[in-house]
């Protein structure tokens, strides 16, 4: 998962941990920082990691003090890109979430990321999905996607 993570992010040089050991120990809190609410899907092919989707499930959101899922990280690998892998991450990440808020009568209200203001594939990529612009920092957009 290191790898593909290094490599999806290769040509974004802002954005991403370079130091290995950064995305080793990026990828260990990507499972393990909340017990009750971390969830990381991987997508396979023949038994290799094409892809992952890692975030919370249940998040308190301080711009909206509301509970909401939040996607930390998504990856898809060069050769897989543009096949709608992503796509079926991101439903099967608000899926799962809503089901297990659902077993612990848990609601949420919306979907957050954010992602680097230039990484045009992936903006493109929320904006067609229905996520809006929240708010800019000098890097990164913060994006929100309503869920019933
Ligand atoms: C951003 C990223 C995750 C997108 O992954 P992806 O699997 O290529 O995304 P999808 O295939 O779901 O969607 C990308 C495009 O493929 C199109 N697509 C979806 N299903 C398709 C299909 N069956 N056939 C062809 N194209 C398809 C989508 O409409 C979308 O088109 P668009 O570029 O016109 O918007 C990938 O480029 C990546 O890993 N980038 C580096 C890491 C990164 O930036 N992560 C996001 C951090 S916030």
């Amino acid at each position: 998962m290191a790898e593909l993570y290094q490599k999806a992010y290769e040509d974004l040089d802002d954005y991403y941990y370079k130091n290995r050991n950064d995305v080793v120990n990026y990828i260990e809190w990507l499972y393990n920082h909340n017990k009750d609410s971390s969830l990381v899907i991987l997508a396979t092919k023949d038994n290799e990691i094409i892809g992952f989707i890692a975030g919370d499930t249940y998040y308190y959101d301080k711009d909206s003090s509301n509970y909401v899922m939040n996607i930390h990280e998504l990856v898809v690998k060069k050769e897989f890109r543009g096949l709608g892998i992503a796509t079926q991450l991101i439903y099967e990440f608000i899926n799962r979430s809503k089901q297990k808020n659902k077993e612990k009568n848990k609601k949420v209200n919306g979907v957050i990321l954010w992602v680097g203001k230039n990484n045009q594939k992936a903006l493109k990529l929320y904006t067609n999905l229905g996520f809006t612009i929240q708010h800019k920092t000098n890097k990164w957009i913060k994006m929100r996607m309503n869920i019933a």
